[in-house]
């Protein structure tokens, strides 16, 4: 049954039923009644329905959250939405006073409410999920020690570091992807009740007291923007394509190094499938399912700035397709970073010493610090580079009175510095990938993640009356 036949003669078309009716909305079943129990409690309180209705409809709300809880709330097929799905079973308990409940609201304003709510509770677990992410990267970049790695450009290494650097940078990428979540959760946090269908109500509605009580920072200032705007819920699926998009290097990574040909890391068996031709198997298919849906979590993303794209103000049904394109985002989003962490938490890398040529910078920078310009110093030790890859030889292979040879700067002492372990223990920069920068980053991400996670900030002024 729809809430809206009183104006037509003809009963729907079950072509139109079939195509215009979703439940994807169900899962913000308990947002929904948040919502309506602040707007019931308002209502009453403004005088506009009498106490004992108000009663009546809060204990009906009261029951269907129970069923809620114990799963035994149903939708049936002719519930038009979730918001008729809750209307029709406040009828069925309370009878007529559920007729009052959409008093000055619309579903309209309903609908853009419990996403609100909704993106609020995710957005707080997707944070908590990050950290805990962060945190496994930084228990593994413990356990490598001082281990060392090469590190690439281009996919060619490049200089030498410690392995445990490679892991941190995840870790940071996803301590911002964090704070994403949480300023994009800041600025959704305005209430849109009150808006009702378009423009309001000639009724005495309290928005400012709804939204306090439903904990948000503030009421709409416009109602035709309230119930209209997705950007709050285009910004959430960004959080989420990027996030994954960072998971999606980590897992390109993951799979690069279990091949044979790196031979950097190892998975557990619970985390890693078998082939079904290819007895001796092992696949790493949790990083390339998450590689692929980084995919699929951009397309979301794509849909929700398509959906808004055209639409005229104020509140158009095209509305109703955001709920499944964000809800799949942040779904493969929680997937991810569970199956993900899971693989994460239990690999066991073992990458091997980086090249003998990975120290060529070094070499340069041996006759910087002594003064020489830096193209200068590039240059000699390019012809030097030359010189050992014709004779099949690599830096290791130097001696020490043949680097000392290499040009008037050198000093016998700097053939320590032929040991990419001199090498890296040479390096300067805070940040960089030292020994002694890795543990300070490590310090600095476990008393990020030992503090509160990131506030809701108050949304920008704009919103806020
Ligand atoms: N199911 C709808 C949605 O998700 C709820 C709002 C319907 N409003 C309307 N005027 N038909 O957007």
């Amino acid at each position: 049954m729809s809430l809206w036949g009183g104006r037509f003669d003809e009963a729907p078309d079950e072509a139109l039923w079939r195509f215009t009716v979703s439940h994807a909305d169900r899962r913000m079943l308990a947002d929904d009644l948040r919502g309506s129990v602040a707007h019931v409690r308002m209502l009453g309180r403004q005088g506009i329905l009498p106490a004992a209705e108000v009663d009546a409809i809060l204990a009906g709300l009261e029951a269907i959250q129970a069923e809620a809880q114990a799963g035994a709330f149903v939708f049936l097929p002719t519930d038009e939405d979730l918001h008729s799905a809750v209307e029709r079973r406040l009828g069925e308990i309370v009878g007529e006073a559920a007729g009052r409940l959409h008093t000055g609201r619309s579903r309209n304003d309903q609908v853009c409410l419990d996403l609100r709510l909704y993106l609020r509770r995710a957005g707080g677990e997707r944070i908590a999920q990050l950290r805990a992410f962060a945190a496994l990267l930084a228990d593994q970049a413990e356990a490598a020690g001082d281990r060392l790695a090469a590190c690439y450009t281009h996919l060619q290494q490049a200089q030498a570091i410690p392995f445990a650097h490679h892991l941190l940078a995840y870790a940071w990428m996803l301590l911002r992807d964090a704070d994403r979540f949480a300023d994009a959760l800041a600025r959704m946090n305005v209430s849109p009740l009150g808006a009702g269908a378009a423009a309001g109500s000639s009724l005495p509605l309290d928005p400012a007291a709804t939204a306090a009580e439903l904990g948000f920072a503030g009421a709409f200032q416009n109602s035709l923007d309230a119930v209209a705007d997705r950007d709050f819920a285009a910004e959430y699926a960004f959080c989420c394509a990027q996030t994954m998009t960072h998971l999606s290097r980590l897992a390109e990574e993951l799979v690069l190094w279990a091949t044979t040909e790196f031979g950097w890391a190892s998975y557990a068996d619970a985390f890693t499938t078998g082939s079904s031709a290819l007895p001796q198997k092992k696949n790493p298919d949790i990083a390339e399912l998450a590689r692929g849906r980084t995919a699929r979590v951009t397309g979301q993303l794509v849909t929700l700035l398509g959906i808004q794209k055209g639409l005229p103000l104020a509140y158009n049904r095209d509305l109703q397709e955001d709920k499944e394109a964000l809800f799949d985002a942040d779904d493969c989003l929680s997937g991810a970073l569970d199956a993900l962490g899971g693989m994460l938490a239990t690999a066991d890398f073992h990458p091997p010493p980086p090249s003998p040529w990975t120290v060529a910078l070094d070499l340069a920078e041996i006759l910087v610090a002594r003064g020489l310009p830096f193209r200068q110093a590039h240059h000699a030790v390019g012809q030097l580079v030359r010189r050992l890859q014709a004779d099949g030889r690599t830096p290791a292979d130097l001696s020490a009175a043949e680097l000392a040879a290499a040009h008037p700067l050198y000093q016998v002492a700097d053939a320590a510095r032929l040991d990419p372990a001199t090498s890296v223990a040479a390096r300067r920069v805070p940040g960089g990938a030292s020994m002694d920068a890795v543990r300070a980053q490590i310090g600095r991400l476990r008393s990020i993640l030992a503090e509160a996670p990131p506030p809701t900030k108050a949304p920008p002024r704009s919103e806020v009356p």
